[in-house]
């Protein structure tokens, strides 16, 4: 069997969600075409429309036909998404939107502290219930800030952002490390008064509402991370990815796959509302270890668990440290990484911040935990792909969270 062939793939899951949020801001009609058909993105619509947008599902498109935000009649569920709690808290508050948010037990379980604690420097009230969902949010006038973060993440910053676009005054947000900005780069492009110089984000209180949106997302690169990553373990591999985002804050994957020695070639490059997009050409070649450290993290933080697969098959000794937030995703993935590579025999260490693999080792088949996260799902199917003796997943029906038609792609790429 090798992967060759030709893939389209939906749109970016994370630009998604900020194109339905972000509409509920703009002008006119909405159209947002090629959007995620992940779950997370229906949580995310879903919750918009409880708060009153008036939004339809047309084809693959997501049309918003107007509405206003109000105060939902009933709990916002934002399931099993992250960036659906996070950054909708930071929309709906500085909307003076009164809301409870909820999710399922693995959201339920994660940590909003980290924007709480922000937002209610900003004025919000809240009950806190030990930084978990359900939180209910009351409305109140908020105020600009001055915060310093010291956890790089693209989701308490477009949250604090967001919130700040209802301000009385400007925000500033400065994080340690560079997180993925399409916030910024969407604001931007729609009209906001918003600036970015090296950490430190600017943004200013919304005057008039912003311009019309209509955007063709472009796929996904943490989807086409499962794609490149099998491409790169089966021998005799070439895929090509058509019109995948290729932002610098999210493409360092393909560059890491590059460094370990993999065939790498962007095609096609060009912009598309602000965002870098190309095609994306991976072929097999023989691969060697590499070393990922806290500054590189953020940039592929939703693609380690596909790294660590590959990390097995490379020759030498593969090190990921400073990936501690890995421990607070939908799974504690660094747990899943080592116990399920553990299973397949592979030569694996764990650290409180990530984990050490020594490569190459022949991987075997194995019961796969996939502790009801996606991208441990994809990846491990991944890692089946090689390994002698079939892997069986606890749970396949959770990659619809960002994916729902992965296993039906695979095979039509693996021949
Ligand atoms: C996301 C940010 C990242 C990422 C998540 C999506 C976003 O989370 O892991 O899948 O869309 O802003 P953190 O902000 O918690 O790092």
């Amino acid at each position: 069997m090798v992967i060759k062939g030709e893939i389209n793939l939906p749109g970016d899951k994370s630009i998604s969600h900020r194109a339905l949020m972000i509409s509920a801001l703009s002008q006119g009609k909405a159209r947002i075409s090629n959007i995620s058909t992940g779950e997370d993105i229906i949580s995310t619509y879903n919750c918009l429309k409880s708060c009153g947008l008036n939004m339809i599902y047309q084809g693959g498109d997501v049309i918003k036909n107007g509405g206003k935000l109000t105060n939902p009649n009933q709990p916002l569920d934002c399931g099993n998404s992250g960036t659906t709690a996070r950054l909708l808290m930071g929309l709906l508050v500085g909307q003076g939107i009164s809301a409870t948010f909820t999710g399922d037990s693995s959201l339920s379980r994660r940590p909003m502290l980290r924007i709480l604690k922000p937002l209610e420097l900003m004025g919000l009230k809240t009950k806190r219930n030990n930084g978990r969902l359900p939180i209910k949010t009351d409305s109140n006038k908020l105020n600009g800030i001055k915060y310093s973060s010291n956890i790089a993440s693209a989701q308490i910053k477009s949250s604090i952002l967001l919130a700040g676009l209802g301000a009385t005054g400007p925000t500033f947000y400065t994080e340690p490390f560079k997180s993925r900005d399409h916030t910024e780069i969407m604001l931007k492009n729609l009209g906001a008064k918003i600036s970015m110089r090296g950490l430190t984000t600017t943004i200013n209180p919304l005057k008039k509402p912003l311009k019309k949106i209509k955007i063709d997302i472009p796929g996904d690169p943490s989807s086409a991370a499962f794609f490149a990553g099998a491409a790169a373990l089966v021998p005799g591999s070439k895929i090509k990815i058509n019109k995948i985002l290729n932002n610098p804050t999210r493409n360092a994957f393909f560059l890491i796959l590059k460094k370990m020695g993999v065939g790498i070639n962007y095609i096609n490059k060009h912009l598309n509302e602000g965002e870098h997009v190309a095609d994306l050409e991976v072929y097999y070649k023989k691969i060697y270890s590499v070393k990922i450290g806290q500054q590189d993290v953020p940039s592929v933080i939703d693609e380690i668990p596909m790294l660590a697969i590959l990390a097995t098959q490379a020759n030498g000794c593969t090190v990921i440290k400073g990936a501690q937030e890995l421990r607070f995703k939908e799974c504690d993935r660094i747990h899943a990484i080592c116990s399920n590579l553990k299973k397949m025999n592979a030569n694996i260490s764990e650290l409180e911040d990530g984990f050490i693999i020594e490569g190459p080792t022949k991987l075997n088949g194995a019961k796969i935990e996939s502790f009801g996260d996606h991208r441990i799902a994809m990846a491990f199917t991944i890692a089946g792909l090689i390994s002698k003796g079939s892997v069986v997943l606890d749970n396949k029906d959770c990659v619809s969270i960002s994916f729902p038609n992965f296993f039906q792609k695979l095979k039509k790429v693996a021949k």
